[in-house]
């Protein structure tokens, strides 16, 4: 019988602590043995949002408890996995060090193949961790640190159509919450807190929503947002409204610039029908799913979500990338360095600041 490969993923980007055992299926499906996934949200929540050096100091009291606990909850010897997979970008460097580094000295003392993920690549691949994706597909990334449409060609191989010129989604969703004082993570907060809102009260800006092709912009929103909060006088309702119209200006915004992708991936594949996967932290949003899925059925695509529990960060996803980029022999170095940045199009321009052409 042929062996299936299993690997150790471990991610420590940004305020999540994870580690996850992963084999891989005979029919290219994911079994997760495992997936521990502690999250930071007492250290952070006072602040607002994310302290680099307070989320290192919990990466590293966690770590080598989160990894022990994935190990023993998978029932599988570490000395019978196959390789080590660790997220080494793009991220917090103080933080995605922790993770890396103690992935790395895994790997050598156990003499295992070790793989350098790009978080990016665990998003984009998540999907694939409960069904099996064909390639090319359209994929829309949608998290606190980036917000991307990407044709996903295949492992490792990927070109950017467009992408936000200056939020991230989840940061617009985060920046409005902590505007309105719902709280931190704020996408959770305000999804809940825009239910029974009135989600065309407010009319707010669209930027470049008829320019710029696929890409993205969310800053004079979140400006319209703040400008808006200052009138509401402490009305309950009318600051539901104003979450609730964020909310679906947000839906606007996307499904706008989702049939743009489309066409465009559209023109590049011929293929009869692709999926669309959605994947990041903003797509566990149910608003966001209802309405993606629907666009999506309309003009021709299958409509892909991760699993709410694997669009936010863990590690299943990123020892799925390393099962699948090992098969590929992209096996790294260790002396692979974490980077900061680091996009999964290497070719893509970069798109912010100024001088950026639209
Ligand atoms: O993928 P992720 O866990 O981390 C990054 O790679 O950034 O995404 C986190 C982001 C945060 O901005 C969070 O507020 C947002 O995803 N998020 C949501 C929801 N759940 C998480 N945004 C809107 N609605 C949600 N239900
Ligand atoms: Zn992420």
């Amino acid at each position: 019988m042929k062996k299936k490969l299993t690997f150790l993923g471990i991610e420590t980007s940004c305020d999540e602590t994870a580690a996850s055992i992963v084999q891989e299926n005979d029919d290219g499906t994911a079994n997760i043995l495992s997936s521990v996934v502690s999250s930071q949200i007492k250290e952070h929540e006072k602040f607002g949002g994310v302290v680099p050096e307070l989320a290192a100091r919990a990466h590293v009291e966690n770590i080598d408890f989160i990894i022990n606990q994935a190990i023993k909850d998978s029932n599988f010897k570490l000395e019978m996995i196959d390789g080590v997979a660790a997220t080494a970008g793009p991220g917090l460097v103080v933080c995605l060090s922790i993770g890396f580094n103690i992935g790395k000295s895994i790997a050598g003392f156990n003499r295992k193949p070790f793989i350098a993920v790009n978080h990016l690549e665990g998003h984009a691949l998540s999907a694939g961790l409960e069904k099996k994706i064909e390639f090319p597909y359209l994929l829309l990334l949608i998290s606190g640190g980036h917000s991307q449409f990407l044709i996903v060609n295949g492992v490792n191989d990927y070109k950017q159509l467009g992408t936000t010129i200056d939020d991230a989604v989840g940061e617009a969703f985060d920046k409005t919450a902590k505007i309105l004082g719902l709280g931190y993570p704020g996408g959770p907060a305000l999804e809940k807190f825009a239910n029974d809102g009135k989600k065309d009260f407010f009319k707010l800006p669209q930027p470049i929503i008829n320019k710029g092709g696929c890409n993205l912009s969310f800053a004079g929103l979140k400006t319209a947002v703040l400008r808006e909060s200052k009138k509401l006088k402490g009305k309950l309702d009318l600051k539901k409204n104003l979450a609730a119209s964020f909310q679906n200006t947000v839906n606007n915004i996307l499904t706008k610039k989702t049939l743009v992708a489309m066409k465009q991936f559209k023109d590049f594949s011929k293929k009869k029908k692709s999926n669309f996967v959605i994947a990041g932290g903003v797509a566990a949003n149910k608003t966001i799913r209802k309405n993606l899925e629907k666009i999506a059925i309309e003009n021709g695509f299958d409509p892909m979500f991760p699993n709410p529990k694997f669009c936010g960060d863990n590690a299943a996803m990123i020892a799925w990338a390393g099962i699948k980029r090992f098969k590929l022999n992209l096996i790294d170095d260790l002396n692979f360095k974490v980077k900061s940045r680091w996009a999964l199009d290497a070719k893509a321009p970069f798109m912010k600041g100024p001088g950026i052409k639209l």
